[in-house]
């Protein structure tokens, strides 16, 4: 197959979350898997060409609203070691910036301008090169045109055949626009209607692609029947579930060659799920990092996320005090967003030196350390497409603690007391109450059986945790999309 991968961020380049994990590893497991994959992604402010970089001779043309065309430079880079190329769009008046998606004020005020402009300049890269996909695979709002611009694609061009596949990984952020955006995109006003791209009176760059795609997938089982339903639907449920046929929820894998304890190159020592002497040298580096007393005896609980109300790190941020008073553990976060949460966590170390330690920032070799030096991992999100963190903890042996919702419910089995069986401790209720009891069932487990949590380690570290499963469901959703769209389905 011919794919095409159109997203604002890819792994370990651009990236933000975990979308762009999910871009890097379907960019490169289906290229070694022997398919034509190019993944088209901005070239922002913070990257720097080096001698893996081609740039193209030719300026690519991007065809806009109202006759306009604006000329971008391409370049060409294979992807880490896979035959999979990413081709860089540099157009600086959009993309020369140092965040992705927000400044020091807020969302940049021109996204819709920016990811229209990319939408539309993955179709005229197609055009350009002559260059036909059968599939194309866009990802969240940012990408949502691009389906749309496809359905209004005049027959006859060859890419009319192209089928879309569009992976929701956060229904949350949908792209909310004014229509005036589909006369800069140069997408016809008739697409302005409520069984299409319009929601409320505006555009729904999320919407877009929800209408007209030819399938939907999205990161997990759970997530796609939670955003059928009002509480996770964020306004779209019903859209969902008018498409509830085409949508396929696929727990997302990962990049085991990054996230492998093994022969992880950023911890300080390398361990595996029969011999954890390593795992002990990391924990002491970690409390050495953080600043906390160094000590093998203690538990000590990581976090790492965007600090956004999502992740819900507000339940655990409120309990500290009373978990400091009440049990004998040691927290460390790493996370960077909402200042408030930043400052609260800032203040909660200052107030428990050598206990709680927090690092306010992005730093990916700190998330190995956190992974690799602790015994539990929480994710108490309010809700969770997939989450990729808790997937890391397990590989590293380094036991969730989650809320059930969304990825989070199908990836951490519950332990059982006694038998040892499970992956980690989960709890349904979105409150620091239940974090709380949760915490203290780890942290008793901890003390009280810690053949329990041997075992539970050993089962999380011996997971197959990997793409293959997904990936081989990934190429099923291209190949059911592509012939749907070859008999005129989609
Ligand atoms: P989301 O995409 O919603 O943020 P995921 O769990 O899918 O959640 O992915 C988060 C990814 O971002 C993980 O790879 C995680 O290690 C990384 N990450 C998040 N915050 C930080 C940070 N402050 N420093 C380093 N890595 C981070
Ligand atoms: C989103 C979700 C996260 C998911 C990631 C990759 O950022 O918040 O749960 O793991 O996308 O699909």
């Amino acid at each position: 197959l011919k794919i095409l991968q159109v997203a604002p961020e890819i792994a370990p380049y651009a990236k933000v979350g975990g979308l762009a994990d999910v871009v890097g590893a379907m960019t490169r497991e289906f290229s070694q898997a022997g398919h034509d994959v190019r993944a088209i992604v901005p070239k922002y402010g913070f990257l720097e060409p080096d001698e893996n970089w081609t740039a193209l001779e030719s300026p690519l043309s991007v065809h806009l609203g109202g006759g306009k065309e604006e000329y971008c430079r391409l370049w060409r880079m294979p992807y880490l070691d896979a035959p999979g190329q990413v081709y860089w769009i540099e157009f600086d008046k959009y993309f020369d910036r140092h965040e992705i998606y927000t400044g020091p004020w807020g969302s940049h005020a021109d996204n819709h301008e920016r990811f229209a402009f990319l939408s539309r300049a993955a179709i005229d890269y197609c055009h350009a090169f002559d260059w036909y996909p059968d599939i194309i695979h866009c990802h969240d709002w940012t990408t949502g045109l691009v389906p749309a611009y496809l359905n209004s694609t005049e027959t006859g061009t060859p890419l009319v055949g192209a089928a879309t596949v569009f992976t929701i990984h956060n229904l949350q952020h949908q792209g909310i626009y004014g229509r005036h955006v589909l006369d800069f995109a140069g997408l016809p006003q008739s697409l302005f209607r409520p069984d299409n791209l319009e929601s409320v009176g505006n555009v729904n760059m999320m919407k877009s692609g929800l209408y007209n795609s030819t399938k939907l997938t999205t990161v997990s089982p759970t997530y796609g029947r939670e955003i059928q339903e009002p509480a996770l639907g964020c306004g779209l449920n019903h859209v969902l579930k008018f498409r509830a046929a085409d949508l396929v929820g696929i727990t997302n894998g990962i990049d085991t060659k990054e996230w492998n304890p093994a022969t992880d190159p950023l911890i300080p020592a390398n361990f595996n799920a029969d011999d954890l002497s390593g795992k002990a040298v990391c924990k002491t580096e970690l409390q050495r990092a953080f600043g906390l007393e160094e000590t093998a005896e203690v538990p000590v609980f990581g976090a790492v996320a965007r600090l956004f109300d999502q992740k819900g790190l507000d339940l655990l941020s409120a309990i500290i005090p009373q978990i400091m008073e009440e049990m004998v553990v040691q927290i460390v976060l790493l996370g960077a967003g909402d200042p408030a949460l930043e400052n609260e966590f800032k203040d909660l170390a200052a107030r428990y030196p050598g206990k709680v330690g927090v690092f306010i920032g992005y730093n990916n070799k700190l998330a190995h350390l956190v992974e690799a030096g602790c015994d539990f991992f929480v994710m108490p999100s309010r809700f969770e497409p997939c989450g990729l963190n808790q997937l890391y903890s397990m590989a590293y042996g380094t036991l969730p603690i989650v809320r059930s919702t969304g990825g989070l419910a199908d990836t951490v089995e519950q332990y059982v007391e006694g038998r040892g069986t499970g992956t980690g401790f989960r709890f349904e209720e979105v409150s620091s109450h239940a974090l709380y009891y949760t915490i203290g069932w780890a942290c008793s487990t901890y003390y009280d059986r810690p053949e329990d949590i041997a075992k539970l380690r050993y089962n999380a570290m011996t997971r197959d945790l990997s793409w293959s499963a997904s990936a081989k469901v990934y190429g099923d959703v291209y190949r059911w999309a592509r012939d749907a769209r070859l008999r005129g389905l989609g």
